[in-house]
């Protein structure tokens, strides 16, 4: 290729990368103009004709139009780099306006709601509302509930440990169960409250489960309550929540903290049973723990899972979707 060839070969390519249209069409003409097959590369294979002092000026001159082509793509790149992404961005904007946000009022999170909804049925019966830490010792999380040191109970929770202290010692609480140790400790019987919150455990995300859930513990204390004052409070709890064609039923279970423990299940008007909740009479271990002498004081908790309640009354089929924040999928509850 001559002088005259290559000067309009540079014109030609810079014209044509700066026509490129996307990454995709530049690649191809990246290959076109500085590959194997290019006119540059076979130009400079073709200097070996050429006397010393001239392949030295056409050599120099080919590699300076190889280095313009290259920067005239790098810079196009960059540039169809920047044009692609603001388009992806624009295709995935949610145009706000459609949804009208100017006429409508934010709500509640739908895990918020049944926090909410419970609370108000409990204090409707006299419950008092109470709250603990979501970092516990191990001491409130386990030990003071009678799950002995190594005990097996302990591996019913896959616990999430907290790099703090002594190995082990803290911990993000892996139920609401500590609570009633907090309870007990800052007040006197009788004892009606409820304590709603968020647990951790080390589950991977899948439908039915998350590895950070809501739980609402219950704990009653007084003189003289039996195992009676658990069952017709869960009975009661279930017709105002779901209604009164759901039935309650109590199987016999295990729990550290109770003694006896119960699973207790609601039967859904089409017939099928629920598992909801764990509970018993509170272990004389655990009011001794709590500082309560168990000859005259007893009690009753119960425990169960907030998140899968509101899936439930939603018929919404999968946890994960509570927790996506898209507010399409939320607006709706
Ligand atoms: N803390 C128990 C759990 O998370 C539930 C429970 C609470 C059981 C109170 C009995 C009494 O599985």
């Amino acid at each position: 290729m001559n002088k005259i060839d290559l000067d309009s070969h540079l014109s030609e390519s810079l014209a044509a990368i700066e026509a490129a249209r996307d990454l995709e069409s530049l690649k191809t003409l990246d290959t076109e103009l500085l590959g194997k097959n290019s006119a540059t590369t076979s130009a400079k294979k073709n200097l070996g004709q050429l006397d010393p002092e001239e392949r030295k000026v056409e050599g120099k001159r080919i590699n300076e139009i190889r280095d313009q082509i290259q920067k005239k793509i790098l810079g196009r790149k960059l540039v169809l780099a920047e044009e692609e992404n603001s388009l992806q961005l624009e295709n995935e904007r949610l145009d706000l306006t459609e949804l009208d946000l100017g006429h409508r009022l934010g709500h509640r999170h739908v895990i918020t709601q049944t926090w909410e909804r419970l609370e108000d049925l409990f204090v409707g019966m006299g419950y008092t509302v109470a709250e603990g830490p979501e970092i516990e010792d191990e001491w409130h999380n386990f030990g003071a509930l009678n799950f002995p040191l190594s005990h097996p109970a302990r591996d019913m929770y896959d616990t999430l440990y907290v790099d703090y202290g002594e190995p082990q010692s803290t911990l993000l609480r892996t139920h609401t169960s500590p609570v009633q140790m907090r309870v007990m400790e800052s007040q006197e019987p009788p004892i009606y409250s409820i304590m709603p919150g968020r647990v951790f455990r080390s589950d991977t995300a899948d439908a039915t489960h998350m590895p950070v859930f809501h739980q609402i513990e219950a704990l009653v204390v007084d003189r003289g309550i039996t195992f009676a004052d658990l069952a017709g409070t869960l009975d009661a709890f279930t017709s105002a929540y779901f209604g009164k064609d759901f039935v309650t039923r109590l199987r016999p279970s295990y729990f550290p903290f109770t003694e006896p423990s119960a699973e207790f299940d609601i039967r859904r008007p089409d017939g099928t049973w629920l598992e909801l909740a764990g509970c018993g009479m509170v272990h004389p271990n655990v009011l001794k723990a709590g500082g309560l002498d168990p000859e005259e004081w007893s009690g009753f908790a119960f425990g169960f899972g907030l998140d899968r309640l509101a899936l439930m009354r939603h018929g919404i089929d999968d946890l994960r979707e509570l927790f996506r924040n898209d507010h399409r999928f939320l607006s709706q509850f």
